[in-house]
């Protein structure tokens, strides 16, 4: 457990999978929380079982992150419930699979609005609500494959690449205001997500169609992750405990990323 009391946080993409074990994580761990999806029924439902489980304040903001509008709503909303920004967490879902040479320009626009443009007006948002608060937390989840590509995620591969530059370059920027930014890149880990993608697309196999194994063989540790492994990093980087790591991308992927650093 970390102390996380006193805090705001908002995380997107929370409904769900690795988004919902961090806002589950960081309001067990005393935070009041803005969780954010696109379907408000899945999101409601979300947000109760929080309040229930932690009995913390959650606040609800159904948004697209793709959309502009959105994205000035989600930080507007959350700051007039709240009153206080402290921790930004973006998450979300990702853009689909396909041949890197084969995409138009739609696609790649559509991409860039979801995992790059979406933490760019995120972040304009929420930075000048955190200098106010004296300090602030931003963390970014992409995904193992932004550091070692594989073949068919290049949506995702090239607009993350992207978003590790961008938050390189943003902690540089914002170290003196106390506000450190960080990047996660998780491997695979046991969402919704996770059976969809190596399922419908062809590309693997589902970890719930009996064939995990093709899944895990890859892992050195043998095993899918948890969503929670995820939100037990994130919770100690917005801590004060991490209050030094900032710049940093930290891969949690199991022993798959081969590289010696
Ligand atoms: N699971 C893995 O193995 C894995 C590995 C590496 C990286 N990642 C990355 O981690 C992120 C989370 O993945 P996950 O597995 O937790 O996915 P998930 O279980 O499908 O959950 C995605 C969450 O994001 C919300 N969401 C999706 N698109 C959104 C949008 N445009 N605007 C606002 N909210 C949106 C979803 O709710 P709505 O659909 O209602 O909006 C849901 O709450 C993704 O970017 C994924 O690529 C996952």
């Amino acid at each position: 457990m970390t102390d996380l009391q006193g805090k705001v946080a908002i995380v997107g993409g929370s409904s769900d999978g690795i988004g919902y074990a961090i806002a589950r994580r960081l309001a067990g761990d005393g935070a009041d929380v803005a969780v954010v999806a696109r379907r408000s029924e899945k999101l409601e439902a979300a947000a109760a079982r929080i309040r229930e489980e932690t009995g913390r304040r959650v606040f609800t903001v159904a948004a697209d992150i793709r959309k502009a509008e959105d994205c000035g709503r989600i930080i507007d909303d959350s700051l007039k419930h709240f009153g206080r920004l402290d921790i930004l967490i973006n998450n979300d879902g990702a853009p689909p699979l396909g041949d890197i040479a084969d995409f138009d320009d739609a696609a790649w626009d559509k991409a860039w609005q979801q995992n790059f443009m979406s933490v760019v007006r995120l972040c304009r948002g929420a930075v000048p609500a955190m200098r106010a608060a004296g300090g602030g937390r931003i963390v970014n989840i992409t995904a193992l494959s932004a550091l070692q590509p594989v073949p068919k995620f290049g949506l995702s591969v090239a607009t993350w690449a992207g978003v590790i530059g961008y938050a390189k370059t943003l902690s540089l920027e914002i170290a003196a205001d106390n506000i450190t930014v960080n990047t996660i890149c998780p491997g695979r880990i046991a969402t919704g997500r996770l059976a969809k993608v190596f399922g419908a697309e062809g590309i693997g196999a589902a970890a719930e169609d009996g064939e995990a194994e093709k899944l895990k063989k890859v892992v050195p540790l043998g095993r899918i992750g948890e969503p929670r492994e995820i939100a037990a990093l994130v919770a100690m980087l917005v801590s004060a405990d991490g209050g030094y790591i900032t710049g940093a991308t930290m891969h949690v992927d199991g022993g798959r990323r081969t590289n010696l650093i």
